[in-house]
């Protein structure tokens, strides 16, 4: 859009650009600037209008962005003009993600590399390698304390066996997913080591108060994140004199981006990453990105501001790459990171759906679908240009973050019903065999979340110990039948390493200081390469997993009514123990696909005639894409097993 305002300080800008950036042809870099620039100084101003600087530090948010395109290769620049044409490319139902910590996966960057080939066995052609840069021994918070944002962490490797990877990644068709820590540093960063040493531009980086004055404001709304370990969001630091904002870890000092300069230098930091062949960037913890004494700060409107600008930026330097919101929040404010608009007022394209994964865990300790369907109901319809990020377990606690409203509409007590699902998740119920762990208990709310491997919270770890076949049995349905919700959702599914095989809680790290009080480490297990080869022994719990995994990843990938084109009917039922929805091809109408899932531990039945406005069947039509049979039918109901779901075809 051109304006007279943004356009002149543009004119200003091109002017004064450093001469080692005018000499460059950059065409394209100039044709972007132009059609973006309206937005990124509409957004700069709002955030930042108020400095003297302001134009001074618009010329260096311009020669960054120039920068970072100028050493970006011309392969990548490649693949930014081709995806700029097929800009709807990361919605097709063809991409399956896995997350995986590198060293936990194969002990490091090349040993990864050393393993593609089993992503392609299994059909993922999505990673996201957990935060891979430089941290402090210990004060790590798995990876998200981080000392130099340059660096990749010397105990997975370097900048060199990154971009192997890379390029191998790019050659078999593999995106490749990495995480920028935005919120924070670690306090052995630079930065925070400058800001130590008194000098005020880095003390400028961080929030920083010489007494509790502010602080004690902040605190009267602020909730805490790690209350066990890190209670409160403040932290002294003896050698400045001075209390520093940490919301998570003491050890994680917030940044403060009222400051344009921390601004400008994460947007480098991200650009960097893209040029390292990054297809996406995990925004981490984006909810925080702004601080306002008398709210949560989370979820203000300049942290949507910060990262619609970041987006703005991006689209100018390298439009191929794709963010991904990490927004554990309210799910009302979690589609919010999709941006206002799909053009206008874009922020990440990819968020993660921390809803719909709540809501499943719910479904699988209840047996039935009454707040899942009630939960997925009440999230507002997302924009177009946008996919969730489905997943079942990640490198995180599950929260129980839903909607009060929507717990009591189903007829429970907020309170009472998440200490129910504590106690399910933690064995502490009489009916449960999951080995879930509490972690984050907060003893002033009551509030508590939950750790372990998805394969220990629905019970196989206790299954196997006893040797009860019916259990394991019951477990292994349950991992299928939560992998089926995530590939036919709508979005990318995303798993988490180990669970394709069944991996179980891995209780070594209490042996280790720094990981002791953090029960999260439980489900982010060093992989036994012997037992990942039982995937090829039949008879074996991993063979079970990983070949019907495998199946229903390929099956998705032929399945077009999966893609995400926000083509989903959630279909209403008076029996509550069926989730069901439809899956419509929007190019051609017939082809539409009824997922059910019986979350029961009896045989539910689906009077077929209730769903016939989604899905017309007549008997002995209807067909099981994932099976490729033909289901039971009784009448007009269909029969769907114990913890079972069916892709239906009509
Ligand atoms: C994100 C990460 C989590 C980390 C937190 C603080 O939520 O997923 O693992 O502890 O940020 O960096």
């Amino acid at each position: 859009m051109y304006e007279q305002v943004s356009h002149s300080l543009l004119n200003d800008i091109l002017i004064k650009l450093n001469p080692e950036i005018k000499q460059q042809q950059i065409r394209h870099f100039y044709t972007r600037l132009g059609a973006n620039f309206y937005s990124i100084h509409s957004l700069f101003y709002l955030l930042y209008g108020g400095r003297d600087d302001f134009e001074e530090q618009a010329q260096r948010l311009v020669e960054t962005m120039a920068r970072q395109y100028i050493v970006r290769s011309d392969q990548l620049k490649e693949k930014d003009l081709e995806r700029e044409k097929n800009h709807n490319w990361f919605l097709s139902q063809e991409w399956v993600g896995m997350a995986l910590y590198s060293d936990g996966f194969a002990n490091n960057l090349q040993g990864l590399q050393s393993k593609l080939h089993y992503f392609q066995e299994l059909g993922i052609n999505m990673i996201h390698i957990m935060p891979i840069l430089q941290c402090p021994e210990g004060k790590s918070d798995g990876g998200y304390a981080v000392s130099d944002f340059r660096q990749v962490d010397d105990r997975i490797g370097d900048l060199n066996d990154l971009q192997s990877l890379s390029e191998d990644l790019q050659k078999r068709n593999i995106l490749l997913t990495l995480d920028v820590v935005v919120n924070h540093t670690s306090n052995e960063h630079e930065w925070a080591q400058k800001a130590r040493q008194g000098e005020k531009k880095y003390q400028d980086y961080y929030y920083l108060f010489d007494n509790r004055e502010v602080p004690d404001m902040f605190e009267q709304t602020m909730p805490e994140i790690f209350p066990e370990t890190s209670p409160g969001n403040f932290t002294w630091d003896d050698t400045m004199n001075k209390w520093v904002m940490t919301v998570f870890n003491n050890f994680q000092w917030d940044l403060n981006y009222s400051n344009p300069a921390v601004f400008i230098e994460m947007l480098d930091i991200i650009l960097f990453w893209t040029n390292q062949g990054a297809d996406i960037i995990r925004l981490d913890a984006v909810a925080f990105l702004w601080k306002k004494i008398g709210s949560t700060c989370q979820n203000e409107r300049e942290a949507h501001l910060i990262l619609q600008l970041m987006k703005d930026c991006c689209q100018v330097t390298a439009p191929g790459v794709l963010f991904i919101a990490e927004a554990i929040v309210a799910p009302v404010e979690i589609i919010k990171y999709f941006g206002e608009d799909a053009i206008n007022a874009k922020e990440c394209e990819i968020a993660y759906n921390a809803t719909y994964m709540a809501l499943l865990w719910d479904a699988v300790a209840t047996k039935n679908s009454r707040l899942l369907y009630q939960g997925i109901k009440s999230i507002p319809d997302k924009l177009e240009r946008a996919t969730w990020l489905n997943y079942v377990r990640c490198h995180d606690d599950i929260g129980l973050g839903f909607d009060d409203a929507d717990i009591r509409a189903v007829g429970y007590e907020p309170y009472e019903h998440r200490k129910f699902l504590i106690d399910y998740f933690t064995g502490n119920y009489a009916d449960s065999i999951a080995r879930g762990l509490p972690f984050g208990h907060n003893s002033k709310t009551g509030d508590a979340r939950i750790s372990g491997s998805l394969a220990s919270l629905v019970g196989l770890q206790a299954a196997l110990e006893s040797s009860d076949q019916a259990s394991i049995d019951n477990a292994v349905q349950h991992i299928l039948l939560l992998n089926s919700m995530i590939m036919s959702f709508g979005g990318i599914p995303l798993l988490y390493y180990g669970d394709e095989i069944g991996v179980l809680n891995d209780c070594s790290y209490l042996n280790d200081e720094h990981k002791a009080n953090d029960s999260r480490w439980a489900h982010r297990p060093k992989l036994d390469w012997k037992k990942v080869e039982l995937r090829h022994q039949s008879g074996t719990v991993e063979h079970r997993i990983f070949t019907a995994l495998k199946k229903m990843i390929a099956v998705r990938k032929e399945i077009a009514a999966f893609a995400d084109f926000n083509n989903r009917e959630l279909i209403h039922l008076d029996n509550p123990h069926l989730f069901v929805f439809s899956r419509f091809n929007l190019r051609r109408s017939s082809s539409s696909v009824l997922v059910v899932a019986n979350f029961d531990a009896k045989p539910q039945y689906l009077d077929l005639d209730a769903v016939g406005h989604v899905f017309r069947s007549s008997h002995g039509q209807i067909r099981d894409l994932y099976s490729g049979e033909v289901p039971a039918l009784f009448k007009n109901q269909l029969v769907v097993p114990p913890y079972h779901f069916y892709w239906l075809s009509d």
